[in-house]
């Protein structure tokens, strides 16, 4: 059975007014079909920066990452984007579209017309089924975590990808959104990447992320 996601001796650079900066230094990473891990570091230890490299979304400058066996195309092509239609995203900011309700929100990430049917049930586990006609700015920080989760989750991706869903949380409800995280993965594989490892699930293969190097697992 092929890997969803792996990563093979990834260097990731970049080049900015500050110089180069080395932040990817040779990464392995093998996230397998349902496999649920965790990855934490320090704040600017390259944390988003391997998710995006995972999701596709950033061409490394050294060595590959295989999505079910093969490797992410350079260019972000329509093949790719619909590859990559199999992965949730959840963004350390929940970002929504402001003129659009949540439930039009979500389903401008629909692949299919028959994700409605399942929407409500998800939304109703999340919480949220009474908010899905409000604008995002009629709705807490919480409530938009928690719309941008059923975003990412409304065509049943096989991976999520979620970057700090906590951020901008309080505890108690950081930690009801990772809760309602996993209870709505089913079968889906999770990389979480946090800061915060009072968060973090103990079955969570759990990675740290430092001075460009991945360790532990
Ligand atoms: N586009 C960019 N150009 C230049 N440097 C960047 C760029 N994006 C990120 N960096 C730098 O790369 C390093 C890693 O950034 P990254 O956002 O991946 O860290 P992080 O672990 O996610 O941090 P945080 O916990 O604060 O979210 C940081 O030093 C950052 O300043
Ligand atoms: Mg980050």
């Amino acid at each position: 059975m092929k890997a969803v996601l792996e990563a093979k001796g990834v260097f990731l650079e970049y080049v900015s007014g500050r110089g180069v900066v080395e932040v990817l230094k040779g990464i392995d990473f093998t996230l397998e079909r349902g496999e649920k891990a965790c990855v934490v570091g320090p704040s600017g230890s390259g944390k988003s920066s391997l998710l995006m490299v995972l999701a596709g979304l950033l061409q490394p400058t050294g060595g590959q990452v295989h999505h079910r066996g093969r490797p992410w195309p350079a260019n972000l092509d329509r093949a790719a984007g619909l590859r990559r239609s199999n992965i949730g995203l959840i963004l350390q900011e929940p970002i929504l579209i402001p003129y659009l309700t949540l439930r039009e929100n979500v389903m401008t990430a629909a692949l299919a017309d028959d994700v409605a049917e399942g929407m409500m049930a998800k939304a109703e586990r999340l919480g949220i089924a009474d908010l899905l006609d409000e604008r995002p700015m009629r709705l807490s920080l919480g409530e938009r975590q928690r719309g941008s989760i059923l975003r990412a989750l409304i065509n049943d991706p096989e991976v999520v990808l979620a970057d700090e869903p906590t951020a901008n949380l309080d505890f108690r409800n950081g930690l009801e959104v990772v809760e309602l995280l996993k209870e709505n993965l089913g079968v889906a594989s999770l990389v979480l990447v946090t800061h915060d490892t009072r968060i973090i699930d103990q079955s969570f293969r759990t990675y740290n992320l430092e001075n460009g190097i991945l360790g532990g697992g």
